[in-house]
Parts: C-alpha cells; sequence; structure tokens
C-alpha cells in the first residue's frame, strides 16, 4: 500500500458530523488492516479474476492510429469488466471490506448508474442486503440501469431533494449512514469524500494502472489518458506512474455546451474554486451564493461539480495535466473508435478518447499514448442514439412503447 494519505497537499481532509466520526474511524482501522492482509488480498485477487474478469485487455487501436498517423494508440478496455465499467474494481473491494467488517447492509449513491449496478452486483454476490440512493432526474435519465439493480435485489431509493442529482444522492446516503453504521457499510464510488475514501478508492482502482504497466512494459508511453469525474478511473489508471516523471498524465472534464457556469464540469482549468463540501476539501464549481453549482454534460458521470482530493492537487503541482472536450467532441470520438474499432466507448470515457485523438496527431510514430475506456457504451444508448441518429431512435421508442 502507498503511505495513508489523509490530506493531499491543501485537499482531502475528514470534514463530517460528529457522528460520522465513529464509523470512519472505524472503516480507516479496517481499510489499513486488510489493505496489507494476505488473505484479504488473496480474496479480492480471486473475485478480481472469477467475478470482474481481469486482466482487462490493452487494445492496440491500430486503424485509428494508422489514419491519425501520429504516435501509437492503445486502449485499455475497462468496459470489458463485468457490469461494464471500472466501478466494479472499487465496489468488489469496499464490499469484501464490509463482509470483514461484520456490515450486513450496504447502501451507496449513484448518479450515471455505474457505480449502483456495481455495488449492486458486488451485493448480490456477496450476500448483502443493498440500498442505492439515486437522484429522481438520474433515474430518469438512466433508467436501464435502475432495471439492473432491481435485477440484482437492491432498493433503489428516488432522491427528490434540491437538483435531484448525485450530489443530492450523496447527501441522502450519508444521511441514511449516520444513524445506519452499526451494521452498514455506505460504499461512495468514486474517489472523493472524508478519508478513507480517496486512498481507498484509490487503491481498489490502482489495479488498472497495474496491469497496464505490466501489459506496456514494451511500449514507448508518452501520455496516459482518462476522463474524470470525481477521478477514480483516473487515479487508478495513473497509481503506478504518479511517482515518475514520466509519462505525461492527462485527465479530461466535460466541456459541456459553453463555458458558461453551469454549461460545463470544468473544475481544474476554468471556474473551479476550493470548498468543503460532502466532508472534503477540493476544487468545486460554485456559484455566486456560495452553494454547488449545476452543471452540464452529455456523459451523466462526468457532471459532478467537485473532484477527488488527490487529483485537485496533482493538478496544482503539475503532475496530472487538464484539459476539456465538449459534447460534440465526445460523440465524434464515440463514432471514430467505434467504426474504426468496433469498440464503443462509454460516454464519459469518449471524452478521453476524443482528447487521445488531439494529442496523438501531435506525438511521433513510435511512441505510445494509452486511453483509459473507463466503461463501455451500452448504458449510454439511450443518449448517443438519440444524439447521432435523432428521427429513427424516437420512432422505435414509440414503436416499442405501444
Ligand atoms: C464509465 C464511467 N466512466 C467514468 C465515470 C466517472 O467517474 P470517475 O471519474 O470516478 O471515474 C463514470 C461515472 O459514473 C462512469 O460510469
Amino acid at each position: 500500500m502507498k503511505k495513508y494519505n489523509n490530506f493531499f497537499g491543501r485537499f482531502g481532509g475528514r470534514y463530517v458530523a460528529e457522528v460520522l466520526r465513529e464509523p470512519l474511524r472505524e472503516l480507516e482501522d479496517a481499510y489499513k488492516k486488510y489493505i496489507v492482509d494476505t488473505d484479504f488480498i488473496d480474496e479480492l485477487n480471486k473475485f478480481a479474476k472469477d467475478f470482474i474478469g481481469r486482466p482487462t485487455p490493452l487494445l492496440f487501436a491500430e486503424n485509428s492510429t494508422n489514419q491519425i498517423g501520429g504516435g501509437q494508440i492503445y486502449i485499455k478496455l475497462e468496459g470489458l469488466a463485468n457490469t461494464g465499467a471500472h466501478k466494479i474494481n472499487n465496489a468488489v473491494g469496499q464490499a469484501l471490506l464490509a463482509k470483514r467488517m461484520g456490515k450486513t447492509r450496504v447502501i451507496a449513491e449513484t448518479g450515471a448508474g455505474q457505480h449502483g449496478v456495481a455495488t449492486a452486483a458486488a451485493c448480490a454476490r456477496l450476500g448483502l442486503e443493498c440500498v442505492i440512493y439515486m437522484g429522481a432526474e438520474d433515474i430518469r435519465r438512466q433508467h436501464p440501469n435502475v432495471y439492473w439493480m432491481e435485477l440484482y435485489g437492491a432498493k433503489v431509493v428516488s432522491v427528490e431533494s434540491g437538483s435531484k442529482t448525485l450530489k443530492d444522492a450523496v447527501n441522502e446516503a450519508l444521511r441514511d449512514w449516520s444513524g445506519s453504521f452499526n451494521n452498514t457499510h455506505y460504499i461512495i464510488g468514486s474517489a472523493l469524500g472524508p478519508s478513507p475514501y480517496p486512498d481507498m478508492v484509490r487503491e481498489f482502482q490502482s489495479v488498472i494502472g497495474r496491469e497496464v504497466k505490466e501489459q506496456a512494459k514494451d511500449l514507448d508511453i508518452a501520455v496516459m489518458v482518462a476522463c474524470v469525474g470525481g477521478g477514480s478511473n483516473a487515479i487508478g489508471f495513473f497509481e503506478p506512474f504518479l511517482e515518475m516523471n514520466t509519462p505525461r498524465l492527462v485527465g479530461v472534464e466535460a466541456g459541456g455546451k459553453g463555458s458558461g457556469l453551469g454549461e460545463n464540469a470544468i473544475r481544474m482549468t476554468d471556474s473551479g474554486k476550493d470548498g468543503i463540501v460532502q466532508g472534503y476539501k477540493s476544487k468545486f464549481l460554485i456559484d455566486s451564493d456560495g452553494q454547488l453549482s449545476e452543471t452540464h454534460s452529455i456523459s451523466a458521470g462526468l457532471d459532478y461539480p467537485g473532484i477527488g482530493p488527490q487529483l485537485a492537487n496533482l493538478g496544482e503541482i503539475g503532475r496530472v495535466e487538464f484539459t476539456s472536450i465538449n459534447d460534440n467532441e465526445a460523440l465524434e470520438a464515440l463514432k471514430f473508435f467505434a467504426r474504426n474499432e468496433g469498440v464503443i466507448f462509454a460516454m464519459e470515457s469518449s471524452h478521453a478518447g476524443a482528447a487521445a485523438i488531439k494529442i496523438a496527431k501531435g506525438l511521433p510514430k513510435n511512441r505510445a499514448i494509452i486511453v483509459n475506456m473507463s466503461g463501455r457504451g451500452d448504458k449510454d444508448i439511450f443518449i448517443s442514439a438519440k444524439a447521432l441518429d435523432e428521427k429513427p431512435w424516437k420512432e422505435f421508442l414509440m414503436e416499442e412503447s405501444k
């Protein structure tokens, strides 16, 4: 395990109500104990192989590389993991930890739904009761994932407060946990929240980067690119490379539909401000009342107004560079990789794909750029089909709803 961090530079910490200090202390103790326990690691590795389907492949995107004519593009196909996204690495890790802690019930928040699906699947496999908090607006936008969560046996609670999205679901989950921690573990879905979550989620996700390091050992890697919502796929992908000077590590935020507050989720290169929200200090998009701002992205998983504290710090010290990709560029990248590689990126990962296309153009042919496809695009069919092929898609939906 890497050094345990309560703070990353001036970001991180544990800014919570007194009632949550006890479960967080208990979790920190359990995490520190089990993350170095060989029985636990063996069990985690077995689940990774047999249930998650690890290692996921590293694909040489040969057609795309030839077409672009710059550096060699490689894609880490994290979307081939069970439930279709990297979220399962953390969900399984934390669910196994919950069992070791003697908890029988798990709660989680979900935005795009992918973390909820992963948590529900892990709980089904491990025989844990599972309750997922999800904003009413996200339930509307990501309905197929609600269906999957319920099929796995989870209870999905619709959150009607605030903007009815991810941040409101987090608030409800924290409220539940304050009164239920005796038998309940709260699985946070990204590398954020009060400590020990940013450390713990990074460690469970770092399997992605460790595999890449092994799979790419004969490549001359110039750049690694990942999309950044809260930042869990990015930090897991980057983790084994953080203490080296190379390769360049690039995090891609959602440029949405414009540069105004509320039109994107760019926290690191534009209007992000220091804040303390939902138990941790980081960069947030904040409105003129000092409240969390609304955000927009075509990808539900990138539209969170905050960013994990370790990435906020890595951005400030310059080890991770940040850039942004707008909705249309992400859609173009989705089409590009589908046509050239037979791979359908999740809308979130399409942002990383679009940035990779731009960066690859400027690289020499003998150097590699690796893009993390954090998930596959099945879940986005209601968004991508509408955006790319509106009329036939709407006709199909009308027909199906008869
Ligand atoms: C496929 C996929 N990629 C990326 C994200 C963004 O999360 P994170 O930045 O924690 O990886 C999500 C969130 O739901 C997701 O579903």
